[in-house]
């Protein structure tokens, strides 16, 4: 994995960026000796390391077990408790998985929304499916997951009877608190746990991702593997010369400084646009608070230079791009000679889609370079669990140096609760009763 800001360097100098070692290396130091601010929840700093075996054969075994039992897997979590997991396997499978059988189950997912026209959908097609399922939430209190599930469990205890549902849920979840531990362990659910010190968003490498991953038919070794190698390069050294981590973090800020607000992450292949909304979730919650943060974006190239295009090139002049690139794509399409080429393109005809896509993403960033967007490139040799799982890695430590920065707690998110409290109020929970009242006078 490389990390290349040349394109930045006509916009912020070196130096500048270089001048941040110091604080750099402070910040990498609360991270790595854990002395930072949200210190009980670095537990995901030293995970790839601290996974032990016996979970990721438990976690192989569970997931032969549900190849066996279903065609479909119900993923029921939201922001930390899905978007891990839906990132690698969107990543790595079939692009029109769920029109093709497969060995494995096609992992779909619920609880990530309040949208009744999806849920009844669902149900609709899990009538003719067989299927099992996956309840994620560390606080095993969030709403949207909650009802999904209960809605959900009643559906597959239907369907199966309720011995037989015990064996096809999964409950992923704290230790010891929360109304999905209780619930799972009166059901008799097998469970996995989300270590304490390991938050919702960082937990991609706990069962949180884990088990939908193996699920999914991927190799989760692998992945932890991948982790373990970039941990290893980012433990050696803090030099932003040696440290990629280091190296965006720094860069990042010193924009940010330049008021350059606003990161938008481009891919360049369809398959990666739940890589870019981890990484929304990872950057948007751990950054964002009191009053500052840079503003965590996402497109897809080439599509989106044909709605977003326009903006970028010459809108307001605050946003700067960070390129996630694959070198090497898993197929190769030629494209071919045509004898009447009325479309005019037998010019590309000795060429490959890769190449044409390679092409326009250079002639873009340098377009978007003379409209003065800084660009940050980050690339990886081909996709696969191990640079995945480099990459999920790469991206958590980058982003706490960057929080620190901002010198905020990145494990936190006390701003979720505010909209939280007023569904609550509106919705008449016990003990919102004076909330209640006020938010009805003033939506009046
Ligand atoms: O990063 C976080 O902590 C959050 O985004 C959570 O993952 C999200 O709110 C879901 O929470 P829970 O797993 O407790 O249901």
């Amino acid at each position: 994995m490389k990390v290349d800001i040349k394109n930045v360097l006509p916009f912020v100098s070196w130096e500048s960026i270089a001048g941040l070692q110091s604080k750099i290396d402070a910040n990498y130091q609360n991270l790595v000796q854990k002395t930072g601010k949200g210190n009980d929840f670095l537990g995901w700093v030293d995970l790839p390391c601290d996974i032990s075996s016996g979970l990721l054969q438990s976690i192989r075994k569970d997931a032969e077990q549900i190849a066996q039992m279903a065609e479909v897997y119900v993923v029921i979590g939201i922001g930390g408790s899905y978007l891990g997991a839906r990132a690698v396997i969107e990543a790595l499978q079939h692009n029109f998985a769920f029109l093709k059988p497969q060995k494995m189950p096609l992992v779909i997912y619920a609880g990530q929304n309040l949208c009744e026209n999806y849920l009844t959908d669902l149900l609709e097609v899990l009538d003719q499916k067989e299927y099992a399922m996956t309840v994620i939430s560390k606080s095993g209190t969030t709403t949207e997951p909650a009802i999904a599930f209960r809605i959900l469990k009643q559906h597959i205890e239907k369907k199966y009877g309720k011995a037989e549902a015990q064996k096809r849920i999964i409950a992923v979840t704290d230790q010891s608190k929360g109304a999905l531990k209780t619930l799972a362990d009166t059901e008799g659910y097998k469970s996995y746990v989300i270590p304490d010190d390991v938050g919702g968003r960082y937990s991609v490498l706990t069962p949180v991702g884990l088990l939908p991953i193996a699920a999914a038919g991927f190799d989760i070794e692998k992945l932890v593997e991948g982790a373990k190698n970039m941990r290893n390069i980012l433990m050696r050294s803090s030099d932003i010369k040696e440290n990629p981590a280091c190296l965006y973090a720094a860069t990042r800020y010193a924009l940010y400084q330049e008021g350059k607000t606003n990161e938008i992450m481009v891919n360049y292949l369809p398959c990666l646009h739940y890589i870019t909304e981890w990484w929304k979730q990872l950057y948007g919650e751990s950054e964002g608070k009191e009053n500052k943060g840079i503003f965590p974006a996402g497109v897809s190239f080439t599509t989106d230079l044909h709605s977003m295009g326009q903006y970028i090139q010459d809108g307001l002049r605050n946003i700067f791009e960070t390129v996630l690139s694959i070198e090497k794509n898993k197929h190769t399409i030629n494209i071919p000679v045509d004898s009447a080429n009325s479309d005019g393109l037998n010019f590309l005809s000795s060429k490959t889609m890769g190449y044409v896509n390679h092409q326009a993403e250079a002639g873009t960033t340098l377009a978007h370079v003379d409209g003065k967007v800084p660009n940050i490139r980050i690339s990886l040799p081909e996709l696969n669990e191990f640079t995945l799982g480099e990459l999920l890695y790469f991206y958590e430590f980058a982003c706490g140096l960057s929080a620190y920065f901002l010198d905020i707690n990145p494990f936190d998110q006390p701003g979720v609760e505010h909209y939280k409290k007023n569904m609550f109020a509106l919705l008449e929970k016990p003990g919102y009763e004076k909330e209640h009242q006020d938010l009805i006078e003033r939506m009046k």
